[in-house]
């Protein structure tokens, strides 16, 4: 035919689609295909309703679908006619078993290779796109080696380090892209065509190709670090509300030394998200695997520090509200784990929406790109909260389509993602239609707290001095 590569990619999720949409992009004369076994996943992506919410995205696959972009559930044909097949499927912590609660499950990965081993016809490139620990590759390439054919494959790690809300331009213009081979001449090669496919959009000296251990760990600690960082300005913010400092005054003055940087220092009610928490659990486990008991100390207090933080704003929100939530409307504004995206893995406002069900609270929630469906999925999952286990908890939570109508009659409304929007709410409007005392919980520190005050909302933020409490600011 007319491409000069072919590409597989298994699965078409939050990476997997986008990621593969940008090389159909970036390379026209490669063919892409994303399959997966999920039916209703693949014909949202062939439809304009596509399954995740990703500023400009829908621009990207409208502009190459159908013509070297596609997607389809035709797992073995596909993966026969492929150069090169990536392995993007979800890579969650395991929930039973051993490790449970911290290995990351590797099963969808090693049922990719073992699939590519039973159908592949030809010699081929594997590339773990997923996040996995560290020496995954040498499973990978084990159940290859096994293949009945005499079949040589090449196994790559090329982890991905784009973020959801900001995936498009991220991959169009990577910070770097990396590539772990094994350091032969086969596995150099390897690495070499990949590392070509890149090169159609990023600068050479950005592509990196280290051995696969370095390149598996590496994922690892770029999130293990990053969500640090969120941790560590956290724990400051607490420190912050006892003696009257403002966290994004330090944050500020922190971020400004270069040393230091100023990105990932806002303090907020905790990070959220698929990866994250995934990341650095399963780095806790390979160093505990590893006899490292300090090290896995170590960076498992960055979870801990997590949950502290969005125990403390429920229990904030409780006790500013004179101890009790019990049969009063509460406003909660934003469900997804970031704005711009509609993703809600391991929310932080689930939590929060649990801990207030839990005191009886009447919740409202407004999210722009959270369905109610996907919302119930995840409590159920991951706070084990549904009408099965909690009879009538579906009915202790409303959704609403606007937030006008979440803090309608409310006694508090809490922002707890910081979608642009709600910066623009008209907020004296809001505060006449609320229940007196009117109360704010701004859980990202994105509102004119001053501007609120004045309206007379009871405004109570993240790591900044409450007026009430200090006279000396
Ligand atoms: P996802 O859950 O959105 O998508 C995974 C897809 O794989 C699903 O549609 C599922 O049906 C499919 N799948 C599972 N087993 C399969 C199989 N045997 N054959 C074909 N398809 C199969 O997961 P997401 O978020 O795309 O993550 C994928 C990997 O990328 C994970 O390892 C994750 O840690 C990593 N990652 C995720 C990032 C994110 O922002 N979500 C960023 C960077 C890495």
């Amino acid at each position: 035919d007319e491409f000069d590569l072919h590409i597989c990619c298994m699965g078409a999720g939050y990476v997997g689609g986008p990621t593969m949409a940008v090389i159909a992009a970036k390379c026209p004369k490669v063919r892409v295909c994303v399959v997966d076994l999920s039916q209703k996943q693949i014909d949202a992506w062939n439809s304009p309703d596509l399954p995740i919410y990703e500023p400009g995205l829908p621009e990207v696959v409208a502009q190459c679908l159908g013509k070297n972009l596609f997607f389809s559930t035709d797992i073995d044909a596909e993966i026969k006619k492929a150069d090169i097949v990536f392995i993007s499927v979800n890579t969650p912590t395991k929930t039973m078993g051993i490790g449970a609660g911290r290995a990351a499950n590797v099963k969808n990965c090693e049922l990719c290779a073992r699939k590519i081993a039973e159908v592949s016809e030809s010699d081929k490139i594997v590339v773990e796109k997923s996040t996995v620990p560290v020496r995954t590759a040498q499973a990978v390439r084990r159940v290859l080696d096994c293949n009945e054919r005499g079949l040589k494959f090449q196994v790559l790690s090329n982890p991905e380090f784009l973020a959801e809300g900001t995936a498009i331009p991220d991959l169009m213009s990577p910070d770097r892209v990396l590539i772990g081979g094994v350091q032969t001449p086969e596995g150099i090669a390897a690495a070499e065509k990949l590392a070509g496919v890149y090169a159609n959009w990023v600068p050479r000296e950005q592509i990196l190709t280290t051995n696969l251990w370095s390149s598996e760990l590496s994922k690892l600690v770029a999130n293990a670090f990053l969500a640090q960082r969120v941790s560590s300005i956290n724990s400051i913010s607490a420190l912050c509300e006892a003696t009257g400092a403002n966290v994004s005054e330090v944050s500020r003055c922190v971020g400004m030394d270069d040393r230091i940087g100023k990105r990932f220092l806002n303090s907020s009610i905790g990070f959220g998200g698929s990866c994250f928490q995934k990341d650095i659990l399963n780095l806790v486990y390979l160093c505990e695997t590893y006899g490292l008991q300090e090290c896995a100390d170590y960076w498992n207090q960055v979870i801990l520090m997590n949950n502290y933080q969005k125990k403390r704003f429920s229990e904030k929100m409780v006790s500013s509200m004179f101890n009790t939530v019990t049969g009063k409307k509460i406003a909660i504004l934003g469900f997804a784990f970031k704005k711009d995206t509609g993703d809600v893995r391991e929310t932080p406002s689930m939590f929060v929406v649990r801990d207030l069900v839990m005191e009886q609270a009447k919740v409202h929630v407004y999210d722009p790109q959270v369905k109610r469906e996907d919302m119930w999925v995840e409590m159920n999952y991951t706070c084990n909260l549904s009408e099965e286990t909690h009879p009538g908890v579906e009915a202790a939570v409303t959704t609403s389509t606007s937030a006008y109508d979440a803090c309608d009659g409310a006694h508090a409304l809490a922002v707890l993602t910081e979608w642009d929007e709600f910066k623009e709410l008209d907020y004296q409007k809001i505060y006449q239609k609320m229940a007196k005392p009117a109360f704010v919980f701004d859980g990202r520190n994105i509102l004119d707290h001053e501007a609120l005050r004045k309206i007379g909302f009871e405004v109570h933020a993240i790591g900044k001095p409450d007026p009430n409490k200090f006279s000396d600011l």
